[in-house]
């Protein structure tokens, strides 16, 4: 199936979507959209801005996420964003967690539009940079008709864009990860959605195990697109039929040849800056997820050692998989 205007992405996920598993995920998909990891409105306006950014040296296509409540800190938050070159923004109103409730952020500001409202006329007075809401179908407290008048008043402010996780947020009684996985997933809700707000753009989220489900759910429900998360995290390799099934393009790079380009990344990087390789490392331990010997793959990745150039432990583990897959297939 190939459909220009549908829209792939890889979700926000704190502590894991960060500059180096995006560059990683980059390797594998070129049209997808990469988001960030959340960052807090407080901390890109008082922390260190460069170091969170990271100028956007990969592409249009890489999105930050940001948290927050105060209208006045999120919009010089945006403000920074759009200064870093990146083209869009994306307002993490679908975060459960306790100590973000904390701060009135995130999910339990589906509750209080009127406080999202002010934030996006603020950002909106200070930037030309697009705004884009990912939120839930709701909160415990939430009937259908609350999650659909949510998305009303959102979208007047102009708002084109949003990624639906069909799940409720349960704010209390369930952590970050059971929110995850125990509120039900609804995309007939998204579906209804979308089939009121047809000038909307509306991505599902939530569950998506496969590129061919995602596009089966996006046809099926009438969306613009998907997002998927912990599946593309854990089994990166998925990725790489993004480009060709959906967007019709590219053969894309092979394990192997991603690897590689993942050791010249940590070559150059650990020369600079880290002292640690894992930090990159860590990102890429699923990718030969489903083939032979891929546990010790993962387990020589892990290892600690003292090779001069940093790359060379994903070298050498990696060439050692192919010899034996290759072995296995002559
Ligand atoms: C480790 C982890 C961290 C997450 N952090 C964020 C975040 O920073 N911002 C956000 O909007 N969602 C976050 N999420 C939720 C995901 O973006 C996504 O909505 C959720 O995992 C459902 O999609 P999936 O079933 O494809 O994983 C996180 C999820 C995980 C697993």
């Amino acid at each position: 199936m190939v459909n220009q205007k549908l829209e792939f992405s890889i979700a926000p996920m704190m502590k894991w979507t960060d500059h180096h598993c995006r560059f990683f995920h980059r390797l594998i998909t070129k049209n997808s959209f990469l988001y960030s990891e959340m960052i807090s409105a407080n901390a890109l306006v008082y922390g260190p801005k460069d170091r969170l950014l990271f100028t956007n040296e990969f592409d249009d296509k890489t999105i930050i996420q940001i948290g927050g409540s105060n209208p006045d800190n999120m919009s010089k938050a945006a403000y920074i964003v759009q200064k870093h070159g990146y083209n869009e923004v994306n307002l993490n109103i679908g975060c459960p967690s306790n100590r973000v409730q904390a701060g009135n952020f995130g999910a339990c500001l589906m509750e209080k539009p009127n406080i999202v409202v002010d934030c996006i006329k603020r950002i909106q007075d200070k930037c030309d940079i697009a705004i884009t809401v990912k939120c839930r179908i709701g909160t415990e407290k939430m009937n259908d008709q609350g999650f659909f008048n949510f998305v009303d008043l959102i979208s007047k402010t102009g708002i084109k864009k949003f990624i639906i996780h069909a799940r409720k947020a349960i704010l209390n009684g369930l952590n970050p990860k059971q929110n995850r996985d125990i509120p039900p997933l609804n995309y007939q809700l998204v579906s209804m959605l979308k089939n009121k707000n047809k000038g909307l753009k509306i991505i599902l989220n939530g569950g998506i195990k496969s590129i061919q489900s995602g596009l089966k759910y996006t046809k099926n429900f009438n969306l613009d697109g998907f997002m998927i998360g912990r599946e593309a995290y854990q089994n990166p390799f998925i990725l790489s039929e993004v480009d060709s099934m959906i967007f019709n393009e590219n053969v894309p790079l092979s394990r192997n040849e991603i690897a590689f380009k993942v050791a010249e990344y940590i070559d150059k990087n650990c020369s600079l800056y880290l002292n640690h390789d894992f930090k990159i490392i860590r990102h890429i331990l699923g990718l030969y997820n489903g083939m032979p010997r891929s546990k010790i793959w993962r387990t020589k990745l892990v290892q600690r050692n003292d090779y001069k150039i940093k790359g060379d432990k994903v070298r050498f583990a990696t060439e050692e998989i192919e010899n034996f897959i290759n072995k296995k297939i002559a």
